[in-house]
Order: C-alpha cells, then sequence, then structure tokens
C-alpha cells in the first residue's frame, strides 16, 4: 500500500447491484467524517437523465463513458467515501485510477441475495430484457449469476473483503471502520 493510500484515503465502495453501496456509503462517511459521494448520482446530474434514459439513448457504452469521466473526477478529491456503481471497478482502467487512488472496500453478498434484491426494481437497466422489461425470476438469477461472474475477479481485488448479507447496516458499518482502522491512520 502506498503512503498516498494510507495518509489521504478515499474510500471506494463497490459491489454488485443490490448490495449496499448507496446505503453503507452516507453512513460510514458520516462516522469517519468524511464526505459522500454517489457515482450513480453524479452520472444522472451530470447527463440530467435517468440512468435508464441514459442507457436506453446513449447505450451501455456512452453510460460507461460518463461513468469514467465521473470517477476521474471524483478521484481527484483529498478524501471521502465514494459509491461506485455495481460495474464502476469491472473495467481495468478504473480499476487502476481506484486501486492508485484510494482503498476498495467489496460489499459481498451471494448472486441469489442480489437477485432478491433486484426482483422488483425498475432502475437497473442491465437487468432488463432488450425493451425495457423485467426479467421473469430464472432469467434474472441467471444475468445476476452471469454479471457477477465476469466481475468477482474485480472485486475480489479489493483491500477490504466484507460480507454484506444477513447483517444489520450498523454491523457492516462497524466492521469496515475496525478494517481501515488497521489499514490506514484513520
Ligand atoms: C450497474 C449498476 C448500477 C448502475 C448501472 C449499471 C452495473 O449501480 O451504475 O445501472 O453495471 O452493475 P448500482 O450498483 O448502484 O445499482
Amino acid at each position: 500500500m502506498s503512503d498516498q493510500q494510507r495518509q489521504r484515503p478515499l474510500i471506494y465502495l463497490a459491489g454488485f447491484m443490490g448490495s449496499g453501496k448507496s446505503t453503507i456509503g452516507p453512513i460510514l462517511a458520516n462516522t469517519l467524517g468524511f464526505p459522500f459521494v454517489d457515482v450513480d448520482q453524479l452520472i444522472q446530474q451530470r447527463a440530467g437523465r435517468s440512468i435508464n434514459a441514459i442507457f436506453s439513448e446513449l447505450g451501455e457504452q456512452g453510460f460507461r463513458a460518463i461513468e469514467q469521466d465521473v470517477l476521474k473526477n471524483v478521484s481527484a478529491m483529498e478524501n471521502g467515501v465514494v459509491s461506485l456503481g455495481g460495474g464502476t471497478l469491472a473495467n481495468e482502467e478504473n480499476f487502476r485510477l481506484i486501486h492508485e487512488r484510494g482503498l476498495i472496500v467489496y460489499l459481498r453478498v451471494s448472486s441469489e441475495e442480489a437477485a432478491r434484491r433486484m426482483r422488483n426494481k425498475t432502475d437497473r437497466p442491465l437487468l432488463h430484457d432488450g425493451e425495457g422489461n423485467r426479467l421473469d425470476e430464472a432469467s434474472l438469477k441467471r444475468r445476476v449469476e452471469e454479471l457477477m461472474k465476469r466481475r468477482e475477479e474485480f472485486y475480489n481485488r479489493a483491500d477490504v473483503i466484507v460480507a454484506a448479507e444477513h447483517k444489520r447496516v450498523g454491523v457492516t458499518v462497524d466492521e469496515i471502520v475496525r478494517h481501515l482502522r488497521l489499514l490506514t491512520r484513520l
């Protein structure tokens, strides 16, 4: 770990859709006395439209370009907690930047749990069919498993890995803080 990571920590929360990044992020930031930013929120602000609209108008590629730009901006912050999108880390260039600038915390949930949490959501275009319709349960489970399999190699390179299911949010936050204090001068 570089001195920069130790002294001026940016904490990036990574994990699959539904792993709790956007819930845990603000609480963790509050606990550490850091500012909080959410990459998905910034993407929507930047584009002036929802993630669904970005995907349907610009495609996934267009979305990923905005995402990378937002990531570069937030990575220039001195310190803070950054909730990534589920796919942000799963790109070598993004991974390099994130790893260089801070510490990665992976909130791990099983594919069953992620699919369960995403069952009634309508704002995750990667979990819809081509027409934007919700997937049936079996197809959703397959899609989640496929995506997770591709992404695990990135997620598993995190500095801290925390099991984020069957647990209260506060317990997960305490666990993350404990790990971070061992790794940094927080
Ligand atoms: C995505 C996850 C979403 C959002 C977009 C793409 C992904 O964020 O960035 O729909 O590729 O897994 P959450 O993980 O916050 O749902």
